[in-house]
């Protein structure tokens, strides 16, 4: 899989892309990451990528043609437009994309782009949350990060992937080290066990009931009324093995 990061701030883009896991992933062959400075396509001296926006607002607009050109000259690819407006970045967005094999994300500046350049070149168009950055690259890195752990062979445990909040629709079970307790709250006894089955079992319905609590609008209706039977499961637990778990009786 190949993103390239159409910006004007490349530096920022390239020291991420030298550290941890993506970093190793691209010593891997597993990911490419290039940028591409749009100014490049630029013809005046100044190298001018942006101009002051019709209808009197405040601020200035990214050009047509710079950016026109700089997309062009990258040859077929998925488009990204990062853009407030766009669709929200999620999980399963980013299973959808890394299935591509080329992604040009275009990251904005400044006031944002010349409406007409996402009309003419964006497949997508992917917004990282209600707010606004200064400019499209850090959105950038959020997609290529999320999109980076699911390249089989990028994380050292296929299971993280796995298991990891969302993966299933659901936010995972918390995880404990060393010491079994700390300030009152003890490790939860099943998690003790050594009994694989029961862990797996105690851990699919912390996971239900967590994101029952946390993030309700992420259950299926299948999946509300299985966490309704996991509640009643977890009854067992103290209130301390509760708290640790982020969870209260009243939760339950
Ligand atoms: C200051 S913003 C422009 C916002 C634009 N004027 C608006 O109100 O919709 C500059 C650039 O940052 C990027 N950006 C800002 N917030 C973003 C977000 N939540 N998700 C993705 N990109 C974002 C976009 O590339 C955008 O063109």
């Amino acid at each position: 899989l190949k993103f390239t990061c159409l910006t004007l701030f490349p530096e920022l883009i390239e020291s991420w892309s030298k550290t941890g896991l993506v970093g190793g992933a691209i010593k891997k062959n597993l990911l490419t990451i290039e940028t591409l400075n749009p100014r490049k396509f630029t013809s005046d001296i100044h190298q001018s990528v942006d101009d002051t926006v019709y209808g009197g607002s405040d601020g200035m607009v990214l050009k047509f043609e710079p950016l026109a050109k700089a997309i062009e000259s990258l040859g077929p690819a998925h488009v990204v437009f990062l853009t407030p407006q766009g669709t929200p970045w999620t999980h399963a967005k980013a299973q959808e994309f890394v299935h591509h094999s080329n992604i040009v994300l275009v990251c904005g500046r400044y006031a944002g782009f010349d409406q007409r350049l996402i009309e003419t070149f964006a497949d997508d168009e992917i917004s990282i949350g209600d707010y606004i950055l200064n400019g499209g690259e850090v959105a950038a890195l959020a997609v290529m990060e999320s999109v980076a752990r699911l390249i089989p062979g990028v994380l050292g445990n296929k299971q993280s992937v796995v298991r990891e909040s969302f993966a299933e629709g659901l936010l995972e079970a918390p995880a404990f080290t060393r010491p079994r307790e700390v300030n009152g709250m003890p490790v939860p006894s099943p998690l003790l066990s050594g009994n694989h089955a029961l862990i797996a079992q105690f851990e699919h319905d912390v996971a239900l009931v967590r994101t029952r609590v946390r993030r309700p609008e992420l259950l299926t209706g299948e999946q509300a009324a299985e966490a309704v039977k996991s509640a009643e499961r977890l009854k067992f637990l103290s209130s301390s093995e509760l708290k640790a778990l982020g969870l209260r009786l009243e939760d339950l």
